[in-house]
């Protein structure tokens, strides 16, 4: 015994140096593991006799939610802009979840119109509506207007989905306990939304109109959450993880060569759409969340926004705005 404690203590003095490196190693490896990773959504919930709507589901953290929807169980209805591109994608998901209820809806959010014909369509057609995600979104593109003159950024990953969701309470609230799922982005940290000048006419930066139209995504669950206070719906907001999408196609083609060199690497570490969708099927379905409304997830947990975000009267003022630019008011 005495000489096997001998030996023990000979080892790690004589390969002290070699033993901190691997241990270094050893953290450093299982930190950079669990950064790409993320959080897991574990809830087994099945979804049998529910409906889900995503957003943009296509491609992408879209597409993924929409098949964990569809393995447990759930009619989902993809609506999106590309119909080829969201036929493909629904065959997609039916063939790997084997549920034949996957369905494929006509939705442009850069048009009020097209965003009011689609309420329209699932209000007189669907008996129910159980979770919508808001999932679509266009990141960095140049100085672009939807038809209804908007500024692109604000206009689809918010002013669009700020009409459909209120076009679509009426079927959440006859479909409790329901859920809207809002997908913004850490970017809104850096956000803020400029009241005198919504569109960022006088100086538009590509940046800056993501950042305020992620921002609005986070002050519009909260508002949302507390005017929906005891309905039986609830609202989550959230930040996916840094996910290798179509997001960047805007950004991608601006780059200089040496930038997008640079970038490449960092495109292999970066997670996969499957965890990048981890959060909103956590927000979607998870039983722990049934009571919580009005927050901001991250790593399927909550976590606290911007300061920015948690103004209450800046969410009342762009509630406001908001309403009136889409003809709520
Ligand atoms: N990837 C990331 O690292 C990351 C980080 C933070 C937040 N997010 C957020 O995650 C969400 C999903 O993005 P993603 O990364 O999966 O990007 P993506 O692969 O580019 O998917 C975006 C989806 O939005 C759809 N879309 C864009 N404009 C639309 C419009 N006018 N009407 C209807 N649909 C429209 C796209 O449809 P088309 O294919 O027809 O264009 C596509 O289905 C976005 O809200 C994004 O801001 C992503
Ligand atoms: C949510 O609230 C209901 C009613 O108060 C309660 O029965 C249930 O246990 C709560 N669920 C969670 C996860 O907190």
């Amino acid at each position: 015994m005495q000489n096997y404690a001998e030996t023990i203590r000979h080892l790690l003095k004589r390969h002290a140096t070699g033993l901190a490196v691997a241990c270094v190693a050893g953290a450093g490896i299982l930190a950079l593991r669990r950064w790409l990773a993320g959080g897991v959504c574990r809830s087994k919930v099945r979804l049998d006799g529910k409906t889900v709507l995503i957003t943009g589901a296509n491609t992408g953290i879209g597409k993924e939610t929409a098949l964990d929807m569809a393995k447990r169980g759930a009619r989902v209805i993809l609506a999106c802009r590309d119909m080829t591109r969201a036929c493909i994608a629904a065959e997609e998901i039916r063939q790997q979840s084997g549920n034949g209820n996957v369905v494929v809806k006509k939705l442009d959010l850069a048009s009020l119109q097209s965003v009011r014909d689609l309420a329209k369509d699932v209000e007189e057609n669907e008996g129910r509506l159980d979770i919508l995600i808001n999932n679509a979104g266009i990141m960095m593109c140049p100085k672009w207007k939807t038809d209804d003159g908007f500024e692109m950024q604000f206009g689809v990953n918010h002013l669009g989905h700020f009409l459909l969701t209120n076009c679509l309470l009426n079927l959440l609230k006859k479909s409790t306990p329901s859920r809207i799922v809002i997908v913004s982005s850490l970017a809104h940290e850096k956000g803020s939304i400029d009241f005198d000048d919504i569109h960022l006419d006088v100086d538009y930066q590509r940046e800056t109109s993501y950042r305020q139209s992620k921002l609005a995504n986070v002050l519009f669950c909260k508002e949302l959450a507390s005017r929906l206070q005891g309905t039986g719906v609830t609202v989550y907001s959230l930040h996916p993880g840094v996910i290798r999408t179509e997001l960047g196609r805007h950004l991608l083609p601006t780059l200089a060569l040496w930038q997008r060199i640079l970038v490449t690497p960092i495109m292999m570490l970066i997670k996969s759409p499957s965890a990048g969708a981890q959060t909103s099927i956590y927000c979607a379905v998870d039983e722990s969340q049934a009571n919580a409304s009005g927050l901001y997830y991250s790593d399927c947990a909550p976590k606290k926004p911007a300061p920015q975000a948690l103004d209450d009267a800046a969410a009342k003022k762009l509630w406001d705005l908001s309403a009136s630019m889409v003809g709520l008011a």
